[in-house]
């Protein structure tokens, strides 16, 4: 093959893989037997696609010292996935870093296959957990809206409110997820 004629095969591939890549958010926790458990509406690159099932990677950061848990960023810290033995094992470790604290971070990815219960619209799952606050979070005071608190405050605040409703524990990591991802700092 001619060089050019392979840079523009080279060219041409590459374009036809970025063109995959598109974000999609699970609608539901996924426990997987390889991995662990990857939360709802965390961001994943969509690998590839093969029927129902779904070749996915998880982009995160970890603290030094807890290798099972993926977090969106060292200040926000919304759990993406918790893994098992088997997920950890997967793990590909990235660049370390220092946050403003001095605590150690580095960066990590991991590729799943996931079933194909994923939406590109994560919008669609705020709205139903939009509803689901409106209706259970309003008995005692107003309904609190996202910007209320910080990212990193909601996940006690929904576990400690949570036992005062009749929310089941999926329907609160909708809420804990919908507090979090739309809370004010980002
Ligand atoms: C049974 C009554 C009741 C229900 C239902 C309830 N709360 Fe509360 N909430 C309270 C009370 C009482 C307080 C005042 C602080 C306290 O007692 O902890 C409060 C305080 C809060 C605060 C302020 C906390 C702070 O630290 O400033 C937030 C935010 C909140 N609730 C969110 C929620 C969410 C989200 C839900 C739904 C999952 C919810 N609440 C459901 C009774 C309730």
């Amino acid at each position: 093959m001619k060089p050019s004629l392979l840079l523009l095969t080279m060219l041409l591939s590459g374009a036809a893989v970025a063109s995959t890549n598109t974000t999609v958010y699970p609608m539901t926790d996924m426990t997987l037997a390889n991995v662990g458990t990857i939360h709802i509406g965390a961001p994943l690159t969509e690998l590839s696609k093969n029927g129902q099932q779904l070749k996915i990677e998880i982009s995160g950061v970890q603290p030094a010292g807890n290798n099972q848990v993926i977090f969106l960023g060292a200040k926000q810290r919304i759990v993406l996935a918790t893994l098992n033995a088997d997920g950890v094992k997967a793990l590909k470790t990235g660049k370390a870093f220092t946050d403003a604290y001095g605590n150690q971070w580095h960066s990590v990815t991991l590729t799943a296959q996931i079933p194909n219960q994923v939406t590109a619209q994560q919008q669609q799952l705020w709205t139903e957990a939009a509803q689901l606050k409106d209706r259970s979070c309003s008995v005692c005071h107003a309904a609190p809206v996202p910007t209320q608190m910080s990212v990193n405050a909601w996940p006690s605040v929904v576990k400690s409110m949570g036992g005062r409703t009749d929310l089941t524990q999926a329907q609160l990591q909708l809420l804990t997820s919908y507090y979090q991802y739309n809370a004010i700092h980002k």
